[in-house]
């Protein structure tokens, strides 16, 4: 099983991630946010790149079950109903709803990966059921670091890290690793002990603490939390199972 390793999206040409296994990983934060939102019974997300194609595409949908939800600079987008923090995305707040969704990389990163055979997010909160569906279908994948600003990112590259060890760590498998792959595991064997303070010492990590999501740095960096798997199907981010009962909502391309 070879891997191979994306630290931003910036560079990569989403026909070469076409019919790939993708991962995309964004730990701070719209990989928690995600997993969180679906785990506590939202129906769906819809990643788009841009604030105008969100509002649009909500504009498509039914009005009582559809938020908006994202970020520009970590803050909630004006009229928007939902930010990208992870607390925000209660079962009170997001049980039954579709989330528009637009993070200024996460969202990007997802997008990318549109043509992928499969595409699952994954955070430190759902590594181990993400890599049991990887396991599962012990093919070749591609893991798809969200980064800054087109920027590498130690946490998004530490997470890969800890996906890559799960696999090497696992002797049912002869495994391949691309370079980034294997620096992504020499990430995670340095930062990997201490996951909250590689958190708080990340550049995003110490950006979100000084506009107060401070909370939201403890919560991305619990392993296991939120055992949830979301996968894109067709334009639209659900629950695995969900996406396995092949339910794929109706929504305009969201590029
Ligand atoms: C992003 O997609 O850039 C992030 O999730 C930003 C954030 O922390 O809100």
């Amino acid at each position: 099983m070879r891997v191979e390793m994306h630290f931003t999206p910036h560079q990569v040409d989403e026909m070469s991630l076409h019919d790939n296994t993708i991962v995309v990983v964004d730990v701070l934060r719209a990989s928690t946010t995600i997993a969180t939102g679906l785990c506590n019974g939202a129906r769906e997300f819809i990643p788009t790149t841009t604030v105008e194609s969100a509002v649009k595409i909500s504009g498509n949908l039914f009005g009582g079950v559809v938020l908006l939800g994202g970020e520009r600079n970590g803050r909630m987008i004006e009229g928007f109903h939902l930010g990208n923090s992870p607390v925000e995305y209660s079962g009170e707040k997001v049980k039954g709803k579709t989330i528009v969704f637009s993070s200024t990389n996460g969202s990007m990163a997802m997008v990318k990966a549109r043509y992928a055979r499969e595409m699952f997010v994954c955070g430190f909160v759902n590594i181990s059921v993400v890599y049991d569906c990887i396991k599962e279908l012990g093919a070749d994948f591609t893991v798809l670091c969200a980064g800054k600003n087109g920027m590498f990112s130690i946490e998004d590259s530490v997470c890969a890290g800890m996906l890559v060890h799960k696999l090497v760590s696992d002797s049912s498998f002869d495994v391949e690793l691309s370079d980034g792959a294997l620096a992504a595991l020499t990430l995670y064997k340095s930062f990997g002990k201490n996951i909250q303070k590689m958190i708080k010492g990340s550049e995003h990590g110490k950006y979100l603490a000084e506009i107060g999501f401070g909370e939201d740095l403890k919560v991305c960096a619990s392993v296991d939390t939120v055992p949830v798997v979301p996968q894109l199907v067709g334009n639209v981010v659900k629950l695995k199972r969900d996406a396995e009962s092949n339910e794929v909502a109706k929504v305009p391309v969201s590029s």
